[in-house]
């Protein structure tokens, strides 16, 4: 959250309260694993009631926000992607409703993702610490002391573990399209209007594609890549493909960097927490890790 409010506001969150509580309330409002994110909006529920407010503070601050940023001279805006968008407005014909409903999209769609997926990624290296040393030794060929944005592209096996991460807990698990016209697929007649379901979590489970499917194997995106271009599909795909997928890639890499180019670390929690399939795939209980500063960890090995 405080990635995205300083990268798409230009704010700190801790002092803005206002954009966690609305990421809040949305991520509540849409959580389909509570049969109560299915009654249509106009039921004065608990939780639609505190969506509409929180979503209504949010849509207040993001025009405000933006009313101060053009006050401002575009030299000092800054490069936030509401800054950026300020100086588009002026230059297009993007009305201030549909700047706004894509910030909400941005902050709806990159903070429980990106965050889950860096929460799997931690899970499983937790699990497989010889990986963790693997990692170690790439980050220290790679940086000098300090992890920077230029040294990302070159941390391929850590690329590798995300990868794998993301195939065995897909944060988004599935997703749905609607046949525009009839069509025939792989012998099925769809109707126009049909709705198809298309579950990350279970191709990315499947053997037909995978070898040991539940095994956690980084390795396998480094050899030749020779399954079905749909086999894997963390992201989505086409032309709604996640947009924030890299700036997503960027974020989880330089924090688990980071954390591993000091820190040692392992499971505190259960090795198997339920999952549940929320608007994302949520754990059903907090994933934790204990983390060994590497000179007390050296100092416990010796
Ligand atoms: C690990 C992290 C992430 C995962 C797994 C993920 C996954 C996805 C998927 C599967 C879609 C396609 C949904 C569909 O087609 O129905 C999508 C769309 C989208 N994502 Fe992400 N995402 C992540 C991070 C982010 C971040 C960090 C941002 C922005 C800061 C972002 C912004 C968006 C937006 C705006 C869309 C809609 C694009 C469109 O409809 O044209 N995502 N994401």
């Amino acid at each position: 959250m405080d990635v995205l409010g300083r990268t798409l506001f230009g704010v700190d969150v801790t002092e803005n309260p206002v954009i966690s509580e609305a990421s809040d309330a949305i991520l509540a409002r849409f959580d389909t694993s509570r049969f109560w994110s299915f009654l249509p909006d106009r039921l004065p529920t608990p939780t639609n009631r505190r969506y509409r407010q929180k979503l209504g503070e949010l849509q207040t601050f993001v025009d405000d926000l933006s009313e101060q940023r053009r006050e401002e001279r575009p030299e000092n805006r800054g490069d936030d992607l509401l800054s950026i968008l300020v100086n588009f407005v002026e230059t297009s014909d993007l009305t201030q409703e549909e700047f706004r409903d894509n910030m909400v999209t941005f902050l709806f769609a990159g903070h429980e993702t990106s965050a889950l997926g860096l929460t799997y990624t931690l899970l499983c290296l937790a699990q497989h610490p010889e990986e963790q040393a693997k990692l170690q030794a790439e980050i220290d060929a790679v940086c000098e002391g300090v992890v920077t944005a230029e040294n990302l592209p070159e941390l391929e096996r850590m690329e590798h573990v995300i990868d794998e991460a993301l195939r065995l807990y897909p944060p988004v698990y599935t997703f749905f399209r609607e046949a525009t016209q009839d069509v025939e697929l792989q012998g099925f007649d769809i109707p126009e209007g049909t709705t198809l379901v298309l579950p990350q979590w279970a191709v990315h489970r499947d053997p037909r594609w995978w070898d040991d499917p539940k095994t956690f194997r980084p390795e396998r995106f480094a050899s030749d890549t020779d399954w079905p271009e749909y086999a894997y599909f963390p992201f989505g795909g086409g032309p709604r493909h996640c947009i924030g997928m890299r700036f997503a890639r960027m974020e989880i890499k330089t924090v688990l960097a980071t954390i591993l180019s000091n820190y040692t670390f392992e499971l505190a929690s259960n090795p198997n927490p339920d999952l549940i399939a929320s608007t994302n795939l949520k754990p059903g209980e907090p994933i934790r890790i204990k983390l060994y500063k590497h000179d007390d960890f050296e100092g416990m090995a010796r």
